[in-house]
C-alpha cells in the first residue's frame, strides 16, 4: 500500500475524538480469539479497513493480534491498538510491568490504548490510577482509559487521574440501557466504547432490527452497530469469520432515521446485559 492510499484508507474511517485522542469508530474486538485463526482474521480486517484492534493480557492473544499488524502491511501508525491490564495487576509496579509484559508481546513500542479491565475494590483506585497515568507519561501508551467503570467509579477515576482518560469501555448493545454511563462519559469528554454490541450474536433474531434492516438492505447486526455508531459510540465487533469482518463494518453507507433509533432505543432494558458481571466478585483479583 503506498503513502496516498494509507490516507485515503485513514479518511476513509471515521472516528470519535475524546480527550486528545482519535478512536476508530469501528475496532475488532478480540476476545476468544487465538493462535493463527487470530492473526488471521486481524490480518485480514486491516486488508478490509479496519483501523482499530481491541486486545487484553487476559485474551491470551496478543502475540498473534501483533503477528496479524505486521502480516497486513498496513502501517503502524495507522491503526489504533488498544489493550487492557488486568485487575490482579493493578498494583503500581504489576501494572507497570503488566503493560510492558504487553508491549513485549505485541512487539511494539507503545499502544495507543491501555485499559483498566475492569474495577478491582481490593486495590485502592488512587494507586492504580497513579501506575496508569505514570505508564502514560513513560510514552508505553499513548492514551489511557478504564473499562466496566460504574458512574461513581468513572467520576472517582477522572478525579484522581492526572492525565486524560479517553474512554470507558462498557457492555453496550440495543437491548442494554446504559444511558447514565453514557452521560457520566460525555460529561468528562471521554468516548464509550461499546464491547459485545451485538449482544454476542443475539440481535440476529430480533424482529425489530431486522424489519428496520429490510428496509435499509442491511442485515440485524449492521442495523445494531449503525445504532451505536450514529450515536458516537466506538463499536468493536468480534468475529472468526472473514465474511462478516466486511458485513460488521459496511456501516457507513446508511443512515437510521430519528423514528427507527427511537424503535430501537426503546429494546433496551437496565436488565439487559449478556455478560455475565460474575467477573466483579473473582478470587483471581486477589
Ligand atoms: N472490556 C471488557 O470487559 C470486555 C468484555 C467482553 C468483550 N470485550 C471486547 O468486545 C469484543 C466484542 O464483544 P464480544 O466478543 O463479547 O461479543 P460480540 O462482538 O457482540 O459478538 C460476537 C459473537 O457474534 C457473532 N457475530 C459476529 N458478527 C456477526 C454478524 N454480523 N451476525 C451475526 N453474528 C455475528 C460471532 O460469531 P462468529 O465468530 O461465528 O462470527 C460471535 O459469536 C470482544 O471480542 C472483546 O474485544 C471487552
Amino acid at each position: 500500500m503506498g503513502a496516498g492510499d494509507a490516507v485515503t484508507q485513514r479518511l476513509m474511517t471515521p472516528a470519535v475524538e475524546a480527550n486528545g485522542a482519535r478512536i476508530p469508530l469501528v475496532g475488532l474486538g478480540t476476545w476468544g480469539l487465538r493462535g493463527r485463526a487470530c492473526a488471521r482474521v486481524v490480518e485480514q480486517a486491516l486488508r478490509l479497513g479496519y483501523r482499530h484492534i481491541d486486545t487484553a493480557e487476559m485474551y491470551d492473544n496478543e502475540r498473534e493480534v501483533g503477528e496479524g499488524l505486521r502480516a497486513s502491511g498496513v502501517r503502524r501508525d495507522d491503526v489504533f491498538v488498544a489493550t487492557k491490564v488486568w485487575p490482579s495487576h493493578f498494583a503500581p509496579r504489576e501494572l507497570e510491568r503488566a503493560a510492558k509484559d504487553s508491549l513485549a508481546r505485541l512487539r511494539l513500542p507503545e499502544v495507543d490504548l491501555l485499559l483498566l479491565h475492569w474495577p478491582n475494590p481490593k486495590i485502592p483506585l488512587s494507586e492504580t490510577m497513579g501506575a496508569l497515568c505514570k505508564v502514560k507519561s513513560m510514552g508505553l501508551v499513548r492514551h489511557i482509559g478504564i473499562s466496566n467503570f460504574t458512574v461513581a467509579l468513572i467520576e472517582e477515576a477522572v478525579r484522581l487521574a492526572t492525565e486524560p482518560l479517553v474512554c470507558n469501555q462498557v457492555e453496550l448493545h440495543p437491548f442494554l440501557d446504559q444511558s447514565k454511563v453514557i452521560a457520566a462519559c460525555r460529561a468528562d469528554r471521554m468516548a464509550v466504547v461499546a464491547y459485545s454490541p451485538i449482544a454476542r450474536g443475539r440481535v440476529k433474531g430480533n424482529a425489530v432490527l431486522g424489519r428496520v434492516g429490510r428496509a435499509h438492505n442491511k442485515s440485524a447486526a449492521q442495523v445494531c452497530l449503525r445504532f451505536l455508531v450514529q450515536q458516537g459510540i466506538v463499536v468493536i465487533p468480534r468475529t472468526s469469520r472473514v465474511e462478516r469482518l466486511s458485513e460488521n463494518f459496511a456501516i457507513f453507507d446508511f443512515v437510521l432515521s430519528e423514528d427507527e433509533i427511537t424503535e430501537i432505543a426503546a429494546l433496551g432494558s437496565r436488565e439487559g446485559r449478556v455478560v455475565d458481571w460474575a467477573y466483579s466478585g473473582s478470587p483471581k483479583w486477589d
